[in-house]
């Protein structure tokens, strides 16, 4: 009987032991929670205040650096995330400050600037038409919300030019082939054309008077071709392409007489053109033979 109640507090006391280390493990992860608890209630309040919109966001990176050739269109990028009512600004800054564009209503008088929005797109890109050297320079996009935001765009404008191959002046006998290749540099887009000049005529055409006028667009290259030059091709060759400054480049067509003397006015009398101590060593020698 003594036996039975022994083992009967045992069991008690152990019950008892147990029932209450767990209830303190169960408090302590309890307090655990409600620290944490506390914790992340602070940090939500104070990163995303209650009943305002998330902020204006740029998604195009600011002082972006876009490149255009004078006479293209160029595209200056501005996408912005969560604009809410904000309306979007294109302002020139140079030395000035000129407002080109409202929303999409373009406020400069040079009607070469448009804002390009699609309604419900984040896009509001800056187009301008037929980019000129003075068009080079900062721009801003600017976002009127509370307080107003901006980014950089810079425009830099290259002048595309022809260049033909070799010197500027070329020299040839007659009966020749000449060849002459004219190249578009510094563009960024192919020519629509390419126009070639002997002199002030337009000689694209000229395939009777034995010119001939390859163009390769794709290439931004063009070949002139004469296969049997006369002293009536000389002159002044100058190709134009549509999109880019002129070169040129003058052809001689020598009359049997070789470039040097042509270059050195003739080698006939280049005796006479003695250094003054040569003559005097010459009036020197005649007065020592004489005497
Ligand atoms: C973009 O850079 C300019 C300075 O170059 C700065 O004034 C402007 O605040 C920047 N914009 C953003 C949205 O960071
Ligand atoms: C002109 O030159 C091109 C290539 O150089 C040639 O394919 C073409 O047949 C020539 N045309 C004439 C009319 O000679
Ligand atoms: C050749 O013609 C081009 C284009 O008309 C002009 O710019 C250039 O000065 C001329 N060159 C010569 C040597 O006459």
């Amino acid at each position: 009987m003594i036996a039975m109640e022994l083992q009967k507090w045992i069991l008690c006391f152990t019950f008892i032991v147990f029932h209450f280390a767990g209830l303190c493990a169960e408090t302590q992860d309890s307090d655990l929670d409600l620290a944490d608890g506390g914790d992340i209630q602070n940090e939500l309040g104070a990163s995303f205040p209650p009943l305002e919109s998330p902020p204006v966001h740029f998604a195009t990176e600011n002082n972006t650096v876009v490149t255009a050739q004078t006479g293209s269109t160029a595209l200056l990028p501005c996408v912005i995330n969560n604009i809410g009512d904000g309306t979007v600004s294109w302002i020139r800054r140079k030395d000035y400050y000129q407002l080109l564009t409202v929303g999409l209503t373009t406020y400069s008088s040079d009607d070469r600037f448009q804002t390009i929005h699609l309604q419900h797109s984040e896009d509001w890109t800056l187009q301008i038409k037929f980019v000129q050297q003075r068009d080079a320079g900062m721009y801003e996009c600017q976002v009127s919300s509370h307080p107003s935001t901006s980014i950089f765009v810079q425009l830099n404008v290259v002048e595309a030019r022809a260049d033909i191959e070799g010197p500027s002046e070329k020299y040839l006998k007659p009966g020749s082939g000449l060849r002459l290749q004219c190249t578009v540099l510094q563009s960024t887009e192919p020519p629509a054309y390419v126009f070639w000049y002997h002199n002030n005529r337009m000689i694209n055409y000229d395939v009777d008077r034995g010119i001939n006028v390859t163009t390769e667009l794709s290439e931004k290259s063009s070949t002139l071709t004469i296969t049997n030059a006369a002293t009536r091709h000389s002159g002044n060759y100058s190709c134009f392409p549509s999109n880019a400054q002129g070169a040129s480049t003058y052809v001689h067509i020598l009359n049997g007489e070789n470039p040097a003397a042509m270059q050195h006015g003739g080698r006939g009398l280049s005796w006479l053109q003695c250094s003054p101590s040569s003559w005097l060593l010459i009036a020197f020698s005649l007065i020592v033979l004489m005497c």
